[in-house]
This record gives C-alpha cells, structure tokens and sequence, in this order.
C-alpha cells in the first residue's frame, strides 16, 4: 500500500465542515431573503424560522472562522521568492508554457484565499450581529446592511471557485478535507518545500 502523509489534522478536518456546511447555508438563506425566495423560506418553515436558523448558522460560522485561525493564519501570512514567483506565473492557470516554481504547505492562492475568507468573514459576522442586535440604531442598521451585502458577494465569488479548485479542477485534494491524508508520492510532486521541511525528502 502507498504510503501516506498527513495533511489535515481531526480538528481541522470538523472545523472544516462546520464552517463549510454553515457558509453554504448562510449564503442559500442569505440568497432567498435578498430575492424574497418563497419556495426556499417554506423548505424553512417561513422566512420568520429562516431568520432564526441564519442568525444562529451566522454564530456556528464565526465561532468556526476564529478557530480556523489556529490552522492557516500562520502559513496565510508567509510568502517566499518561489511564492512571489508564483504569482508572476499566474500559477500556472493561464499557460502550460510556464514554468511554477516548487510550493510548500499552501499555495499563495490559498494563503490569499484564507485571508479573504477570514476578512470578509469577520465584516459580514459583525455586520450579521449588528442587524440582529442593533434594529433601534438607524446608522449602525444603515452600515451593517452596506458591510454584510458587500462581504456576501466576496463569498458568493470565492467559495464556489474555491470548491471548484478543491474537487473538479484538483483530482485527489478533496479527500484530503476528507481523510486528511494524501499520498507521499503526490504531496512530493505538489508540495516538495513542506515534504524537504518535514525530512520527507
Ligand atoms: C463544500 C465544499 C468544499 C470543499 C470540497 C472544500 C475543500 C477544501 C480542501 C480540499 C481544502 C484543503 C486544501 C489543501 O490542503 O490543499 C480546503 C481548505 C479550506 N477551505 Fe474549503 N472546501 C469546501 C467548502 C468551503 C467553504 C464553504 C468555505 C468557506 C468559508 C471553505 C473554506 C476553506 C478555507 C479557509 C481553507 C484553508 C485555505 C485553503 O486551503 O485554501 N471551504 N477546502
């Protein structure tokens, strides 16, 4: 058998899920309220039950995004020659001609992608709660609408492009948010700077 190293670890892998499975159900519910969406509500119960069910999705999911700093906040916030070399390849996407210099853990897309997430994750939970908590402050009602709608559509852009690079696009990484393993040969070929690190190679 192929032998195996770990990528994620238990706790990331159900941080994962919390945050994911909650971000998908904020972003439909998030969705029928903007367009009035009478057939999502009654799946609901009624926009009132959906409201609940947003505000309450909208706490799992910040908690979730704190604790997910624990795991790619570090590596989000380091960029090498190789990592700046990447980006002048657009990393690879656009030409089979280039040539994509040797990653580590994470790419610089996904280290870019994280602080995204987690920027526009922190407006659009305090925005959120500003909503559900503040209705008799007209100002903090007014900014709050402004913050959440622009921060919703930074995640409706990058998490379906996100899931699509994370299944369709990278055979083999999804079972990574899955098992948490991959095998050693790949992340050789993928990520030889965290392999050579780790005394992999
Ligand atoms: C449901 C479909 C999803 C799939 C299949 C998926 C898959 C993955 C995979 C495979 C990784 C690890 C990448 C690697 O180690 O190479 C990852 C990381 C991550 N995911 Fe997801 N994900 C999904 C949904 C989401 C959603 C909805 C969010 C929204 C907040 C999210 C946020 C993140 C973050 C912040 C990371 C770490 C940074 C990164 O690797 O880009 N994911 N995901």
């Amino acid at each position: 058998m192929a032998e195996m190293v770990r990528k994620s670890s238990a706790d990331e892998i159900l941080n994962h899920w919390i945050l994911a499975v909650s971000c998908i159900l904020l972003i439909i519910t998030g969705f029928a309220f903007l367009f009035q969406m009478e057939s999502v509500g009654s799946v609901f119960g009624g926009f009132n039950t959906m409201k609940t069910v947003h505000n309450w999705g909208g706490v799992i999911f910040s908690l979730s995004l704190l604790y997910s700093m624990r795991h790619y906040l570090k590596d989000a916030f380091e960029y090498d020659a190789d990592d700046r070399q990447w980006f002048k390849v657009a990393g690879g996407y656009l030409s089979k001609n280039v040539k994509v210099p040797p990653m580590g853990k994470y790419n610089p897309g996904q280290k870019l992608y994280y602080l995204a997430i987690l920027l526009a994750g922190i407006a659009i939970s305090l925005s959120g709660f500003g909503i559900w908590l503040m209705k008799e402050n007209a100002t903090v009602m007014l900014l709050s609408h402004l913050v959440h709608n622009v921060a919703f559509i930074i995640f409706v852009i990058a998490v379906p492009v996100h899931i699509y690079l994370s299944t369709l696009a990278n055979p083999g990484t999804f079972r990574i948010m899955v098992s948490g393993t991959l095998p050693l040969e790949t992340a050789k070929k993928k990520y030889p700077k965290w392999m050579k690190a780790a005394g992999k190679m």
